[in-house]
């Protein structure tokens, strides 16, 4: 059931848990994941960042793929498909595509710029009933292009973002996309505490969910952390999963080469790393 993200992550907020974010690539990531969050009764957000929406041809693409999806495989749990580190324009264009919800990601304009442009795009995402998140302090590393220094918020930043009317807040405090580095000092959890202090409440997002030890996760939780995005590691279980098919030769026997058969070891991956996920973020039982 397609839904914008707002009532699942203000429930989870409420529960002391939180709901996965997983980024999409194709149809095998899409399926996947959704029969996952069906079979755990999981509530889940569908993250596409602009270059996977590039490389699915287009956002109109993969609404219109996510909705046919959603209804054709009988999916009841609640299901938002939500733009991953969104620029303005990108942004604009998802609301068009029929999102239901979208982050801006305003973190590398200084704050009066990146406090305007949230302020349009709450109203224009709430007109059309979406749900939008926003950012302030910016995540390090790099995805599909968007590079980031990894800094840490600013809370009263985070307090004037926050007040703008979004519905949930992502603020850098030391996460970074990707693989962790081995020298890695770990999650800031005095910068997260008063960035919830300052927030009033509002469901704050943990990005660069992959690599984080469940001990960390566990207590961003309970310091107000509603929703973990997860990309790389369901990209690394997939890889790594094709990987052993075609080294033992599995594409070789008989009709091993079926697209079917050769992304099939892939697709299972991907569910055992959001089933894993799932349990870990305590979301499971909670559509
Ligand atoms: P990872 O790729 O590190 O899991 O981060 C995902 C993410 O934060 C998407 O915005």
């Amino acid at each position: 059931m397609l839904v914008n993200a707002t009532n699942m992550l203000l429930k989870a907020r409420d529960g002391h848990y939180a709901v996965g974010q997983f980024n999409i690539n194709n149809l095998e990531w899409t399926k996947s994941i959704l029969l996952t969050a069906q079979e755990l009764n999981s509530p889940v957000i569908l993250g596409v960042s602009e270059g996977a929406g590039k490389y699915m041809t287009g956002f109109k693409t993969v609404a219109a793929m996510v909705k046919a999806m959603d209804e054709s495989l009988g999916i009841t749990v609640p299901v938002a498909l939500h733009l991953d580190h969104g620029t303005y324009e990108g942004a604009k264009a998802c609301v068009a595509a029929g999102f239901t919800s979208i982050m801006f990601d305003g973190s590398h304009y200084d704050i009066d710029e990146n406090v305007a442009k949230t302020t349009e795009l709450v109203a224009l995402a709430h007109d059309h009933g979406l749900s939008i998140e926003a950012e302030v302090g910016s995540i390090g590393g790099e995805e599909d292009g968007v590079v980031g220094m990894g800094e840490i918020a600013d809370p009263e930043q985070c307090a004037k973002i926050a007040g703008l009317g979004i519905d949930f807040l992502a603020a850098g405090i030391g996460n970074i996309h990707g693989k962790y580095p081995a020298n890695w000092k770990g999650l800031d959890f005095e910068a997260l505490d008063k960035i919830h202090g300052a927030t009033n409440n509002i469901p704050l997002v943990l990005h660069g969910g992959t690599g984080i030890p469940d001990d960390m996760i566990k207590k961003a939780i309970s310091l107000g952390v509603s929703k973990i995005n997860v990309n790389t590691e369901c990209q690394l279980s997939f890889a790594d999963a094709t990987r052993k098919y075609i080294e033992a030769g599995k594409d070789l026997q008989g009709k091993g080469y079926d697209p079917r058969k050769l992304l099939a070891p892939g697709a299972e991956a991907i569910k055992a790393t959001v089933r894993e996920k799932i349990a870990l973020f305590g979301s499971a039982n909670k559509a």
